[in-house]
């Protein structure tokens, strides 16, 4: 690793507990670190409906953009065995940092893989795209 991340990955372990996950069983946490050097943390947030959940990393997304931060340099996705974040999270936050830098932890914080947004969606579609 090319930073100490130790934070922000304890941070995407700790925010996990929170998450509400009755029907996947599967706890995801998230911690944003914003350009300023704040963190955003967020967990799935599944809901009866089943569509209508959101996961971890748009929670924190959303929490960030909602008090005015729009820039981001890394993301922390924490699941039990390393799952890497869904399209539509890889796309939420593509618009906002597409060089965002992301590391995959398990529970146990081990990286299970360290790679950038720009390796998760290539030729993503961004908001320059509406432009030219
Ligand atoms: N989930 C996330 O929170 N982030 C992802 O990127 C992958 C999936 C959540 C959604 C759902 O609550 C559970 O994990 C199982 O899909």
């Amino acid at each position: 690793m090319t930073a100490d991340f130790s934070v922000l990955i304890q941070q995407a372990i700790d925010v996990s507990r929170h998450a509400y996950a009755p029907y996947s069983s599967y706890p995801v946490g998230a911690a944003l670190l914003a350009l300023d050097g704040t963190i955003y943390t967020g967990c799935n947030v599944e809901n009866a409906a089943y569509p209508a959940g959101i996961c971890a990393e748009r929670t924190a997304l959303v929490k960030a953009i909602s008090v005015g931060v729009r820039q981001f340099t890394a993301i922390v996705v924490a699941t039990k065995n390393g799952g890497a974040p869904c399209g539509v999270c890889r796309q939420m936050l593509y618009e906002f940092a597409p060089d965002l830098k992301v590391l995959i932890v398990n529970f146990a914080g081990e990286l299970r893989l360290e790679t950038s947004l720009h390796a998760l969606l290539p030729h993503g579609f961004g908001p320059d795209e509406l432009h030219k």
